[in-house]
């Protein structure tokens, strides 16, 4: 399904060209040429625009179209990232690796599948790192201007702020803003972030 949308899309991002609002307004927080995963990257909007602040960018995603696009995108913007194919619910994900892990809009994930891929995105932090994490919540499904139609896959600060409780939790806030990604997400949303520091 997903590499069909992006496949569709053509020249088109479906999430635009635009790194996410949230990752754009914290990405003060990384250390100079950071080490930093992004999760389910999709066209390389986020990945390719943190590689032009200068940090070391690897990007995991599933889909071979969104790749293909964010490989050129990359080009297109004179930057490298580490591109991989991979699925996150059954990857073999490294431990105490990223001075950042930025997981933007992952709400793929069954409520089954959540707590382990949680736990994944939390180990895979160096001590002293960061964890950038964004998506909706329930109350998305009544706007429905993006992300799955069912309220599970969405999150809620309690359930975040259970699911990181041996993190330093910086920043966990609940909000509604309109949005322009793309024709992916576009308008009014009720969003979520967490920004959670690695003991
Ligand atoms: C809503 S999009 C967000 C993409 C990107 N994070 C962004 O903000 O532009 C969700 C992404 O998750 C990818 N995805 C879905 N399931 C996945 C899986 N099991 N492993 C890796 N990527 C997956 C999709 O292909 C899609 O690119």
């Amino acid at each position: 399904m997903w590499n069909q949308r992006f496949a569709d899309a053509g020249d088109a991002f479906v999430f635009g060209e635009q790194p996410n609002h949230f990752l754009a307004a914290e990405a003060h927080r990384l250390p100079a040429a950071a080490r930093v995963l992004s999760v389910a990257d999709g066209e390389g909007r986020n990945s390719v625009w943190l590689a032009t602040l200068g940090h070391r960018v690897h990007a995991v995603e599933f889909a071979p179209a969104a790749l293909v696009k964010a490989a050129a995108f990359a080009g297109r913007r004179g930057v490298e990232v580490e591109f991989e194919r991979a699925d996150v619910l059954d990857w073999a994900w490294p431990e105490a690796r990223y001075d950042a892990v930025v997981a933007i809009f992952i709400q793929f994930a069954m409520p089954a599948e959540r707590p382990r891929l949680f736990e994944r995105l939390r180990s895979a932090v160096k001590p002293g790192g960061l964890l950038l994490l964004h998506g909706y919540t329930p109350q998305q499904v009544e706007y429905g201007t993006g992300g799955p139609p069912d309220p599970s896959h969405m999150y809620t600060e309690p359930m975040l702020a259970d699911a990181f409780a041996d993190m330093e939790i910086l920043s966990l806030r609940t909000y509604e803003q309109e949005i322009h990604e793309g024709t992916g997400h576009d308008g009014r949303s009720a969003l979520i972030d967490l920004v959670a520091r690695r003991r």
